[in-house]
């Protein structure tokens, strides 16, 4: 069921949306070559805490912590712990928080230092240009393939590919709500967008083949041939004047 989100709701989701916006550039700002990534856990959690936020990854289905952090080949759900961030490590950073009962979700990447070659630093510029694109195909009358398929076409269009198994996401009062949002599909196809629809539009994408794997520890996941992933995710708002951007960076 899809739950249309009211004026007093959009409210509460763009409080909810800022406080992710502001930790998640926190983060961005604090990483360096050296940090191990529990840290950056220990920072998310008293950020989010310290604006009156609630982290709404921790304990969500055992999850055990604040943030995900992803390296490298993992694609995202990576737990932070002892691992040292190293220089050309391409970092995802996936933050979601609740404000009066609503929930922002964002994630970024970036490259610790410089990227280790040109296609690595393709690959990030493309993964945020498609969720830019996916957002831009989002608009009430049309339909929810319409953003899969703008994400996907630019992947590809690139020779990068875009995983399946994972996919965006309906979100208010939970974090996961109907529809499932895919970065890939056909245009014109599937649910009618509306006015109040909220969803999480998350393009995951490899350097090389879609296939991927959940490691032994239960969440991380990562690309079965072991190449490059990066990963954007914004929270947005569709009404009659377009998508807004609930966790944009200011
Ligand atoms: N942004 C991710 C998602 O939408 C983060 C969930 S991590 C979890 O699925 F640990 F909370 F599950
Ligand atoms: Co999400």
């Amino acid at each position: 069921m899809i739950e249309l989100k009211s004026r007093r709701d959009r409210e509460k989701m763009r409080r909810a949306g800022h406080v992710v916006a502001e930790v998640l550039e926190i983060l961005r700002d604090a990483i360096v070559p050296g940090m191990v990534t529990r840290e950056l856990d220990r920072i998310a959690d008293r950020e989010i805490k310290r604006r009156g936020a609630i982290p709404v990854f921790k304990g969500y289905q055992g999850y055990p912590a604040s943030v995900c952090i992803s390296i490298n080949d993992q694609v995202v759900h990576g737990i932070p712990g002892d691992r040292v961030i190293k220089p050309g490590d391409l970092v995802s950073i996936d933050l979601g928080a609740t404000v009066e009962g609503f929930v922002g979700d964002s994630a970024l990447s970036l490259f610790v230092g410089s990227p280790p070659d040109d296609r690595a630093r393709e690959l990030l510029r493309v993964t945020e240009e498609s969720l830019r694109e996916g957002i831009a195909a989002a608009r009430v009358g049309g339909h929810l393939g319409d953003i899969g398929a703008a994400v996907q076409r630019h992947v590809e269009s690139h020779g990068f590919s875009v995983v399946r198994d994972f996919v965006g996401h309906g979100i208010g009062r939970q974090m996961h709500e109907d529809p499932q949002v895919p970065n890939y599909g056909e245009a014109g196809r599937g649910l009618l967008l509306k006015a109040g629809l909220a969803i999480a539009i998350e393009p995951m994408v490899n350097q090389g083949g879609y296939e991927v794997d959940v490691g032994d520890d239960g969440w991380t996941v990562t690309t079965r041939d072991h190449s490059l992933s990066a990963h954007f995710e914004h929270t947005i708002f569709l009404d009659e004047d377009g998508p807004e951007i609930l966790t944009a960076i200011s």
